[in-house]
């Protein structure tokens, strides 16, 4: 979502996902994991504002939610937003510089909500937001394709948000299949103190079966069942974060009691989610999970 300002400067508004299918279908000969997954961005938002500059380098700071100044306190060394040139935001404009050969400079401001190490996305989505805002600052007219293939580089979460609908992803996550239903879903989501890093879930992580598959969940949306949405809800790497993480753990057991049409885990976590018939209900749960204390509580829905 690109909103202009003056002098050619933008605002591109990157939302957070969660996965509400993720099967692990084996792991490949280049140490990724071939995946199954269905994705929907969701109303929580990173924001970049985006200016080019008349120097040659990428001036970036980040405030907010785990930042290491201007941010809420950091609880563990997962959830710490990487600063310069570790920041996907920094890589995805170093690398379009790179493909492009322009030495063109910008100035780049992110503010954190989205919490990272969560499962849900932010950083691959703040690395497509950069994408497609500097492609248009600098005026480099790359195609969708084109973008397409410099996301797949910085990870595999990236290309599912340079269109930020709804999809199956397949392949490493690369591989984005638009979907389409009616029905706004309401979410609670709950991101608990600690995080988990990606990489360490998915070294533990098995392939497990589910008699459903992202497509059967695709067509229960479309016919808006959303009582058997909320039981094909599946992801495989829920049991290695378990493991790994008691805050998730705890989290399952939560939910399991709590008056929600479904509920799993996003990613490869920590956040957790439930799916609530609508805003009010939503509400009504993120309230007993609030007097949990047991992390950080959002209300959101799926993006139309
Ligand atoms: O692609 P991305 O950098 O987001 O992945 C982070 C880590 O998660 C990878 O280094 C890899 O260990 C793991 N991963 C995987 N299979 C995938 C996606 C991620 O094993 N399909």
């Amino acid at each position: 979502m690109l909103c202009h300002l003056g002098n050619n400067s933008l605002t591109v508004h990157a939302p957070a996902k969660v996965n509400l299918f993720l099967k692990v279908l084996g792991r490949r000969a280049d140490g990724f994991h071939e995946l199954e997954t269905l994705m929907v961005p969701i109303g929580l938002y990173d924001t970049l504002h985006l200016e080019p500059a008349s120097f040659e380098h990428i001036e970036f700071s980040v405030w907010g939610h785990g930042a290491a100044r201007g941010g809420k306190s950091v609880v563990d060394q997962q959830s710490e937003i990487p600063e310069g040139r570790t920041n996907l935001v920094v890589r995805a404009a170093e690398t379009l510089r790179e493909a492009t050969g322009t030495s063109a400079g910008a100035r780049i401001v992110l503010h954190k909500r989205i919490p990272a190490a969560a499962g849900l996305a932010g950083g691959s989505s703040d690395a497509a937001a950069a994408l497609l805002g500097l492609n248009q600052i600098w005026r480099l007219g790359l195609s969708q394709a084109q973008l397409h293939d410099l996301a797949a580089r910085l990870g595999s979460d990236v290309p599912f948000f340079l269109s930020s609908r709804a999809a199956i992803c397949r392949g490493r996550g690369e591989i984005v299949e638009p979907i389409r239903w009616a029905t706004r879903l309401y979410f609670v989501i709950v991101r608990p103190h600690t995080g988990l890093s990606t990489a360490e879930v998915f070294k533990h992580c098995r392939p497990t079966g589910s008699k459903w598959s992202a497509d059967d969940l695709a067509m229960t949306l479309a016919k808006g069942d959303l009582g058997l949405a909320g039981r094909q809800l599946h992801n495989c790497l829920l049991e290695p974060a378990a493991t790994l993480n008691q805050d998730v753990e705890q989290l399952r057991r939560t939910f399991a009691r709590l008056p929600v049409l479904g509920h799993m885990m996003s990613g490869s976590g920590t956040s957790y989610f439930g799916i609530c018939t609508q805003r009010k209900h939503a509400r009504t749960v993120a309230a007993r999970l609030h007097a949990t204390r047991i992390g950080s509580v959002f209300t959101v829905e799926s993006r139309p």
